[in-house]
Formats: C-alpha cells, sequence, structure tokens
C-alpha cells in the first residue's frame, strides 16, 4: 500500500488529500499538523474549514484511508509520498518584507523530512512557493540525507476556495514538474499515478520543476490582471455611462478573451492572489527586471484603489461624512461559500468607513464574531446574525460577499427599517438596482450607470 503523507492540514492539504483519499482507497493518507485545535477539528463533526461537498468527501473515507493526526514525525517517517501544504505568506520584516514568500514553515518541514527519515522519499512542493524553491528545498535535504535518496516535486494546486471540491474532482490540469533525470521522471509517474485514478491522462501535465513553480505564480498573476483590468473599467463605465457587465459580455464573448473571471467588484481578495503577485514582483526585482515587476505591481495598485474608490463612493453619497451613521455590511468573507477572511476587501472597507467614524455592523452568513473582530482589530463594530439586524435603522448597506441568499432578501422590509434616504452600495453586483430604486433605494452598482443622486454629489477621488 503506498503511503501518503501531507504536512498542513489547511484551506489546502486537508481538501486536496480528502479527494487523494476518497479517489484511492488503495492509498492510506495522513494530514498531520503542528495545530492541535486544526486536527481535532478534522477529526470532529464540525470540519475547521466551511467548503461545499467537504463534509460528504471526509465522512466517506476517514478512519479508512484517510487520517488527521499531530504525530507529524511518525506518518512522515512512515510515508513513500509526502505533500508539504504549509502557509508561505508573506514576509513582514527582515530582507524582502512585504513582498517576499516566508519560507519558515517550509524550511522547518523540511528539516524535520530529513531529521525523522529512514527511506526514500517522494517530497511534492504543494504550497505555492516562488521558482527556484525546490533547489534550496533539495540542499536542505541532501546535505541531511544519511544515504536516503530525495525527489523533488512541484505540484501547485489551482483549487479556489468555496469550489475546492469540484475543482479537485474535475481539475482544469494537474501539473506535475520534476528533474529531467530518470530518478526525477521515475518520481514524476510515481505521482502521476496517484492522479490517474481519476484525471484523464491528458489533463496531467508534466514539466521540468522550474516551469511547474513559475506556472502557479504566472496563473495567479494572469487571473488577478482580469480582475483588476475589469475593475479598472468600471471606474471608467460609472464615468462615462457605459455598463461593465455590458462590457464584460461584449469582450467576453470573444473567444480569445474568453467570458469567466470578468466580473468587476469592490476589488479581489483572499489569501492567494495578492501574496503571490508580490512574490513575483519581488522575484523579478531579484533577477534585475524591473520594468516586468513594475507591471505586475499595477494589479495590486488597481486592486488598492479600488477598494478606496468603493469607500469614498459611499462617503461622498452620503453629504461627504458617515460619521455617526450606521451603515449595515453584509458579507464579510472574500468570496460566497467560504468563511475564509483572509485578505477580504471587507477588512479594507470597514476600516475606511471606521475611519470616517461610522457605526458598522457586520453580517455574514459563515464567518464566526471572534474572526471578525480579530480582523478589525482595535475596532469597534457589531457582528449580528442576521441581515434584517444589521440593516435595522441604517442609513447605508454596503454588499460586499456575493453570497446568494443576498439577492433573496426581503427590500421592501429593509427599506422600511432604515433612516431615509436609503443607500444600497453595491459591491459584488448582486442586486437588481431598478427593482431596488422602485422601492426607494438610493442604489450605486460597481461599474453601472450613476443615480442622478450620485452623479450630482462631489467628484470622487
Ligand atoms: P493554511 O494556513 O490554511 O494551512 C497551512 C497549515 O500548515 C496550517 O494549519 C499550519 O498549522 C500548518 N503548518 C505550518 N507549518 C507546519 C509544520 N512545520 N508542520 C506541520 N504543519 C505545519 O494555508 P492554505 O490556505 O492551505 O495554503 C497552503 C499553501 O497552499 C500556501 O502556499 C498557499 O499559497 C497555497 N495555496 C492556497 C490556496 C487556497 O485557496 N487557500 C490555493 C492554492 C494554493
Ligand atoms: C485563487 C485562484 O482562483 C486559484 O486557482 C488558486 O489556486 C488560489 O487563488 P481563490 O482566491 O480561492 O482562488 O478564489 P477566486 O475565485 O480566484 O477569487 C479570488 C478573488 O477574486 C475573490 O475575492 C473574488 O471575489 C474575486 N473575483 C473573482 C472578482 O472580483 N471577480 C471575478 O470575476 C472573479
Amino acid at each position: 500500500m503506498v503511503k501518503i503523507c501531507c504536512i498542513g492540514a489547511g484551506y489546502v492539504g486537508g481538501p486536496t488529500m480528502a479527494v487523494i483519499a476518497v479517489k484511492c482507497p488503495a492509498i492510506e493518507v495522513v494530514v498531520v499538523d503542528i495545530s492541535k485545535p486544526r486536527i481535532d477539528a478534522w477529526n470532529s463533526d464540525k470540519l475547521p474549514i466551511y467548503e461545499p461537498g467537504l463534509d460528504e468527501v471526509v465522512k466517506a473515507c476517514r478512519g479508512k484511508n484517510l487520517f488527521f493526526s499531530t504525530d507529524v514525525e511518525k506518518h512522515v517517517a512512515e510515508a513513500d509520498i509526502i505533500f508539504v501544504s504549509v502557509n508561505t505568506p508573506t514576509k513582514t520584516r527582515g530582507l524582502g518584507a512585504g513582498k517576499a514568500a516566508d519560507l519558515t514553515y517550509w524550511e522547518s518541514a523540511a528539516r524535520m523530512i530529513a531529521d525523522v527519515s529512514k527511506s526514500d522519499k517522494i517530497v511534492v512542493e504543494k504550497s505555492t512557493v516562488p521558482v527556484k524553491t525546490a533547489e534550496a528545498i533539495e540542499k536542505i535535504l541532501t546535505h541531511n540525507s544519511k544515504g536516503i535518496n530525495y525527489q523533488i516535486l512541484s505540484n501547485p494546486e489551482f483549487l479556489a476556495e468555496g469550489t475546492a471540491i469540484e475543482d479537485l474532482f474535475k481539475p482544469d490540469r494537474v501539473l506535475i514538474g520534476g528533474r529531467e533525470t530518470p530518478e526525477g521522471r521515475k518520481a514524476v509517474q510515481a505521482l502521476k499515478e496517484v492522479y490517474a485514478h481519476w484525471v484523464p491522462e491528458e489533463n496531467i501535465i508534466t514539466t521540468n520543476l522550474w516551469s511547474a513553480e513559475l506556472s502557479k505564480l504566472a496563473a495567479n498573476a494572469f487571473l488577478a490582471q482580469r480582475i483588476s483590468s475589469v475593475n479598472a473599467m468600471s471606474a471608467l463605465c460609472e464615468a462615462t455611462g457605459a455598463n461593465v457587465s455590458e462590457v464584460s459580455y461584449a469582450i467576453g464573448k470573444d473567444s480569445r478573451i474568453g467570458p469567466k473571471f470578468l466580473n468587476a467588484s469592490v476589488g479581489f481578495g483572499g489569501s492567494c492572489f495578492q501574496k503571490d503577485i508580490l512574490n513575483l514582483v519581488y522575484i523579478c526585482e531579484c533577477n534585475g527586471l524591473p520594468e516586468v515587476a513594475n507591471y505586475w505591481k499595477q494589479v495590486i495598485k488597481i486592486n488598492d484603489y479600488q477598494k478606496s474608490r468603493f469607500v469614498n463612493r459611499v462617503v461622498s453619497s452620503m453629504f461627504n461624512t458617515v460619521s455617526g451613521k450606521k451603515v449595515a455590511i453584509l458579507g464579510f468573507a472574500f468570496k460566497k461559500d467560504t468563511g475564509d477572511t483572509r485578505e477580504t476587501p471587507a477588512i479594507d472597507v470597514c476600516k475606511g468607513l471606521l475611519g470616517d467614524k461610522a457605526h458598522v455592523s457586520i453580517y455574514d452568513p459563515e464567518v464566526t464574531e471572534d474572526q471578525i473582530q480579530r480582523d478589525l482589530a482595535m475596532n469597534k463594530v457589531s457582528v449580528v446574525w442576521d441581515a434584517y439586524e444589521a440593516t435595522k435603522g441604517a442609513h447605508a448597506v454596503c454588499i460586499l460577499t456575493e453570497w446568494n441568499q443576498f439577492k433573496e432578501l426581503d427590500y421592501q422590509k429593509i427599506f422600511d427599517n432604515m433612516q431615509k434616504p436609503a443607500f444600497i452600495f453595491d459591491g459584488r453586483n448582486v442586486v437588481d438596482a431598478e427593482k431596488l430604486r422602485g422601492i426607494g433605494f438610493i442604489v450605486y452598482s460597481i461599474g453601472k450607470p450613476l443615480d442622478a443622486w450620485l452623479k450630482d454629489m462631489p467628484a470622487i477621488a
């Protein structure tokens, strides 16, 4: 029986290993983590992350061929294939602070693998890492090898949160990079055989190590760049009377552009896009490519601009002040169908409104009050468990996550219980603006023609 161990039971390690276990009953999969509360949660009825379809997959194989454990060393020592799926956040201090990836967790995992291994291992980079990381990992492992053979593979993960299970069941592609040596090819083949249990062979791409590592950063940069492009257009649409949804539809009909990932929004969030682009920028700078670095930097600059543009729109529409006014925030997660708030635009928007002394009342169907309070540390906000409670007595509503339930709220009831004039600022273009105007709301939708009220307000920055 092939044994797989995954170091890191997070948003990637947990779902990815659960899917491998459910698709490969003959493989034993153990997910290990240094965080006991995380492992306890994976072994309980309330999993540590909210992801549609995940409960069913975990229930189907947990205790059979899928295990969660804090006994990291034991399971690493026993495994044939070790996935490393630890976090790789942006460095906050020292060389490259604010841009470079912090590989502390990765390095300590690699040193631990070297310490405890007694048999040959395939070590798989599942985390997103800077291009050339495999070379550093190889050095750590081979300098401590005690005669053990290690093969390093890069197998970046492309799942998106909220659709992780779907994405893992039917990936557009699986990417495996390895050394172009007989041992390297053998290791690539071994990992390919795992995925071949459910992924068609033509969708499993094999490349050299550096292409695989760089492709992950490139994919996220391209995806984020599409959003910043459409968000930049949204500002121009508002200035000219064009409608960004119509523009997106029209350009997306060109098969070279394609229709997906062209929704204008209050800004992209999530743990990956910003971190990976900053990392890409840093790598370009380190390689003496400032023009390339500056090109990608713009993607983040536009995202920051979009978030502050939204806050400015709210404040300027409401007579240039929200001081003492209640503003309801519907949605705090960085996208629908997840409880994850890492880099969510809601943090910046709330901080912006709080900076102008608004009273902020937040409702999100999946994010806990604790999490929101941590994200908005030092600021006083109220977190409620119902959209109607959040909006009661409010001067304005800001929709920051595209949860389906926000389309189906009773907006007449919400309007009746709000201060007048009642504003809705839709940062995700989820509501039917015309219908809401019919009720009496002043509605702002990102990138759509402005209400007369908003047009007459002083120009925003
Ligand atoms: P996460 O923070 O949810 O999980 C990482 C886990 O690793 C944590 O539970 C942490 O306790 C554990 N860990 C850290 N060091 C450890 C060690 N030495 N030994 C054992 N456990 C250790 O992170 P995530 O969102 O799952 O992301 C993991 C990696 O995957 C990152 O590099 C990220 O960029 C990449 N990625 C994330 C996504 C996503 O949607 N979240 C998608 C694709 C790729
Ligand atoms: C992303 C990548 O999509 C995934 O392939 C990678 O593995 C991890 O990073 P994720 O961050 O989980 O996944 O979600 P994604 O669906 O990409 O959304 C990221 C952000 O962009 C969200 O805040 C989302 O609301 C926003 N977005 C997405 C838009 O604003 N407009 C769009 O058209 C699409």
